[in-house]
């Protein structure tokens, strides 16, 4: 089992630690990519836990009461990702002790402060959400946390309908649409809902451990591709292509 950090007692840090650690990260260059929707069940922990997995050599904070990340963790074989849990308040602390060049922050669902404290630490938001009008109306408060936090940011489709080859469905290409209005990037890959993830999850594996040559690890790959690029991509360059 790997090395688990448990940071939630962890005493809050001095401001000049505080300085030190933005400081190592900095040099590091270890990007952080927070997952954040204040909307329930939109993805976040699916997302985060597969592009962990994806990521390979990654720490996956879990910062939701919830636990479902340390969960799916706890019946997983696997040494990685390796694990954090604890509150977001704790969350420097994790980001100091941690060797992995990548982060991937989990997080739970109507906590708006702990969200932007996310959203301050981490070098892109992830914004997961669902294609139906209600979930792309509720994705609105996060999408503010994360343009105040001046990070870059993107959002997701998730459980998407298949559409007919490669063509998407109606339903995601409206969606793509709506979201236009936020002026975020929307992912170019978008996550179809598939009995795989019920499945792969359930055993503490990814979609891409449980049926490598499957659709849904297909998508993933493609996601994570995209979603790692972006997250290595200097701020400077990506307002400059956003233009
Ligand atoms: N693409 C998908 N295909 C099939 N099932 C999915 C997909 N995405 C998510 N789910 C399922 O939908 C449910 C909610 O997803 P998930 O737990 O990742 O959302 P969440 O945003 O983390 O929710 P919460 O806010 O409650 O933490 C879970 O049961 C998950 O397995
Ligand atoms: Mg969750």
């Amino acid at each position: 089992m790997a090395d688990r950090y448990i940071i939630s007692n962890a005493p809050r840090l001095a401001p000049a630690s505080l300085l030190a650690r933005s400081l190592a990260i900095y040099i590091a260059r270890m990007p952080i990519i927070g997952f954040l929707a204040q909307k329930g069940g939109a993805g976040k922990t699916t997302l985060a836990v597969h592009l962990a997995v994806l990521a390979g050599d990654a720490l996956l904070v879990d910062l939701d009461p919830q636990r479902s990340a340390a969960e799916w963790w706890e019946s997983r074989e696997a040494e990685l990702p390796e694990l954090a849990v604890g509150e977001a308040r704790d969350l420097s602390k994790a980001l100091a002790a941690t060797r992995r060049p990548w982060v991937l922050i989990d997080t739970a669902p109507h906590a708006a402060e702990a969200a932007r404290v996310v959203a301050e630490l981490a070098d892109m938001v992830v914004i997961p959400t669902r294609p139906g009008i209600m979930d792309l109306r509720a994705i609105r408060a996060t999408v503010e946390i994360a343009i105040a936090a001046k990070k870059s940011a993107a959002i997701v489709l998730n459980a998407c309908p298949a559409g007919r080859g490669a063509a998407e469905a109606s339903v995601t290409a409206e969606a793509r649409q709506a979201l236009m209005a936020y002026g975020l990037p929307v992912a170019p890959v978008a996550v179809i809902q598939r009995a795989a993830f019920s499945h792969a999850l359930n055993d503490g594996r990814a979609v891409t451990e449980f049926e490598p040559e499957g659709k849904a690890a297909d998508e993933l790959h493609r996601l994570w591709e995209w979603i790692s690029a972006e997250a290595r991509t200097p701020s400077s360059q990506r307002h400059q292509r956003s233009r």
